[in-house]
């Protein structure tokens, strides 16, 4: 039986980008005879202009029948008058929620080729860094009551940061069981001195703590993390925060890197089905042709490995995306005077070509 994966190509650079990583995916197909059958999800702004919705059903049952998911990025100036339920983001929020992925895995590494482009090349010479963002991805602020009206002094709106004690104890052992394969450090990251949601957050962290008595742990304030991971980020291993904090400080992770195109993501409940999608948007400003499909293609290696168990796919794919860095060419976003500018289909075919010619 081939594995079934859905494609929620999107927006802006969405279908450009999960384009290329389809080449790869025909690239893993020839290298290592495997057979997959790809269906297409339409979901966001796409989705709005061909039925009327974000989110049709006919997708999310596309997504929830498939042995992963793929997504490019969702969003764009054409929709932006929309509000609430109908924006193409919410498609987005809701395809996390419908398949329960409570846990958004992002890693953040510096390649060795891109330390010219990191803001910490020169402020932590000689140190790399390779840290994990565990972000909660179905609860707190993104989820929680909203509402708008007009009041005695004009608009008012209000968003709800609200977590249960079940929540952050189920995204908080995603981040112990992975520190136990990494290096047995975790940092939770929280607004304690100030959020009520915060104070539960981080007894909850401490009590699943006990469980993992090999594991060092470590409470941070979201400001204060910030600040950390600008001037050292090699001091962090996993790092595990809500739904809002980690959605900042993973971009923030991938200025980094070197640019945020770079960074790929898994998202994923109880079960083997993951959502896998680069860490940023759709990018709607830019030329045809011109976006770095590095993010989508990492995403794809994530997929690979961790809803189709195909780990030996997955290394080859990043060890080829490493050698085509190492060999100079780069995207637009993240290209210096001396490298060699690539297009979204050149960068791809150059990846495609590490992969056929690896040992
Ligand atoms: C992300 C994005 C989304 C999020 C938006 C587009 C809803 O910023 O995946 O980080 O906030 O989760
Ligand atoms: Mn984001």
């Amino acid at each position: 039986m081939p594995k079934k994966i859905a494609l929620v190509r999107g927006d802006g650079i969405g279908p450009e980008i999960v384009g290329s990583a389809l080449k790869i995916l025909d690239s893993v197909s020839a290298r290592f005879g495997r057979d997959f059958e790809c269906v297409d999800a339409p979901m966001g702004g796409a989705a709005i202009d061909a039925f009327g919705t974000p989110m049709p059903q006919s997708s999310v049952d596309a997504c929830k029948t498939s042995d992963a998911v793929l997504l490019g990025a969702v969003g764009g100036p054409k929709w932006d008058h929309l509000s609430g339920d109908m924006r193409p983001e919410s498609a987005l929020l809701g395809i996390r929620k419908a398949m329960k992925a409570y846990a958004n895995i992002r890693p953040a590494k510096l390649y060795p080729a891109l330390r010219p482009r990191s803001p910490i090349g020169s402020a932590a010479p000689g140190k790399g860094f390779d840290l994990v963002i565990v972000r909660e991805l179905t609860g707190g602020i993104y989820f929680g009551a909203r509402g708008y009206r007009i009041g005695r002094y004009g608009r008012e709106a209000y968003d709800t940061e609200a977590y249960s004690q079940f929540e952050i104890e189920r995204i908080v052992r995603v981040a112990f069981d992975l520190a136990m394969k990494r290096s047995k450090r975790v940092a939770s990251v929280d607004k304690a001195n100030v959020l009520e949601s915060s104070r539960l957050w981080r007894y909850a962290f401490h009590e699943i703590a006990l469980d993992y008595p090999e594991v060092s742990t470590e409470d941070m304030l979201v400001d204060n993390a910030a600040m950390q991971l600008v001037r050292d980020p090699s001091a962090f291993d996993v790092i595990v925060t809500t739904n809002m904090f980690g959605d900042i400080l993973s971009d923030l992770a991938g200025a980094l890197t070197g640019g945020i195109g770079l960074l790929p993501s898994a998202s994923f409940g109880d079960g083997p089905v993951g959502i896998y999608e680069p860490v940023h948007g759709s990018a709607p400003t830019l030329p045809p042709d011109a976006a770095n499909p590095i993010g989508t293609i990492l995403s794809l290696a994530m997929l690979l490995e961790d809803s189709l168990d195909m780990p030996a796919e997955a290394r080859c794919v990043r060890a080829a995306v490493e050698k085509t860095l190492n060999d100079g060419y780069r995207t637009r976003d993240i290209c210096l005077p001396n490298d060699i500018l690539c297009s979204t289909s050149e960068i791809t075919a150059k990846i495609q070509e590490n992969m056929r010619n690896a040992q």
